[in-house]
């Protein structure tokens, strides 16, 4: 990896937020509509330039997000904000449009089994249909994104060789989208592996494109990921707030690397996101609340790097016993550093 990658410098790295769509469209429990739209608006507050706001799918299919043209119209629409929706077809396509969505967030996977799985459609079936899509938004004016899930890989089939997933590419740079997102659905990136598919496919070289990198934390190596796109001059990523979002056809598979985590780290790089982590942080610590569990983003959990704890007193120090190897009978321990398990003191 390239030494610098770690100077940041001042230089500008564009997180945008996909909590409200990837993150909220497998939660169990249906998030009210309301809840939906102030958590959209307290996001637009924190500085982010991209918001996926939903899906414009079919209710049947991601039942969670079956309000999207509510929250689409009754959003409150910050000037600098783009406010896109993911879509797989025409109906979805016409659905955004209509509900005036910035962006129409095409989606489609390379891998022929996943798309069948979650789009009940062949890619070249998805191909035509986003075809379609792609000429209607232009007819409306209205610019596309498409995300390609499973570039890094598919947990039914396997590996995608680095030139079907330039061939993908190719393809939607030549029906003239704006953006192309290469998805790492199901969590199965590794840096080398991002470096590679970003240098062969000489996403840097393509003029007129603005390539996003959405990393799923699946096996932990989400930000590893991250930098590594970064090492490549890529500078467009995904992340949810609270590290929500799940794929249902990869048994395990968690949500994307987080918001907060993403910024607070790039924050201590030097880097700028033009993000303000204090209200990401503030809006990240309702969503336990608004989901009815726990999230799994670390900051939420420990808070950020200088928030200090209190030393613990005496009493504190003698009743916490350190931990004993399995299997070793229990003995009392000498106190010990405090471990920082509760957040007392947020900025
Ligand atoms: N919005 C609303 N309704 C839609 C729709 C859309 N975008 N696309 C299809 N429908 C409706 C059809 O009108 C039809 O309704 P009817 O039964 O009342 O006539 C019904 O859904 C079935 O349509 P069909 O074209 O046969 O779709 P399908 O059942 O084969 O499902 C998708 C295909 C793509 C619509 C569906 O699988 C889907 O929405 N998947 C999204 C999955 C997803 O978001 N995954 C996570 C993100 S990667
Ligand atoms: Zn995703």
């Amino acid at each position: 990896m390239n030494a610098s990658v770690w100077d940041g410098a001042g230089r500008r790295i564009r997180i945008q937020e996909v909590g409200p769509r990837d993150g909220l469209q497998l939660e169990a429990r249906f998030v009210p509509t309301k809840e939906k739209i102030a958590l959209i608006n307290a996001l637009s507050s924190c500085g982010l330039e991209k918001i996926e706001v939903t899906s414009f799918t079919s209710p049947a299919a991601v039942p969670a997000l079956r309000d999207a043209e509510i929250v689409m119209r009754e959003i409150e629409r910050r000037p600098g904000v783009m406010y896109t929706a993911l879509v797989p077809n025409m109906r979805g396509t016409e659905r955004a449009i209509e509900a005036r969505a910035d962006e129409v967030n095409l989606v489609m996977s390379v891998s022929e089994t996943h798309n069948r799985c979650n789009l009940r459609m062949s890619c070249s079936q998805s191909l035509s249909a986003l075809t379609e899509a792609i000429s209607l938004a232009r007819s409306a004016s209205v610019p596309t994104n498409v995300s390609l899930s499973c570039v890094f890989g598919c947990p039914m089939e396997g590996d995608v060789s680095k030139e079907e997933v330039s061939d993908w590419i190719q393809r939607f740079v030549d029906l003239g989208v704006q953006g192309i997102t290469l998805c790492d659905t199901t969590g199965m990136a590794f840096p080398p592996q991002v470096v590679e598919l970003a240098t062969h496919a000489r996403l840097r070289q393509i003029t007129g494109v603005d390539f996003t990198l959405h990393f799923h934390n699946t096996r932990g190596m989400g930000l590893a990921n991250l930098l590594a796109a970064i090492s490549t001059g890529l500078d467009r990523f995904d992340a949810s707030l609270g590290g929500l979002g799940g794929c249902p056809y990869a048994p395990g598979a968690s949500g994307n690397i987080c918001t907060e985590e993403v910024v607070h780290a790039l924050d201590l790089m030097g880097y700028d996101t033009g993000i303000d982590l204090s209200k990401l942080v503030e809006t990240a610590a309702r969503l336990p609340s608004l989901v009815g569990h726990d999230v799994p983003s670390q900051i939420v959990r420990a808070g950020l790097r200088l928030d200090l704890h209190p030393i613990p007193n005496d009493e504190g120090i003698k009743s916490k016993p350190r931990m004993v190897a399995a299997g070793a009978e229990r003995q009392t321990l000498e106190p010990h550093a405090p471990t920082p398990l509760l957040l007392t003191k947020r900025r």
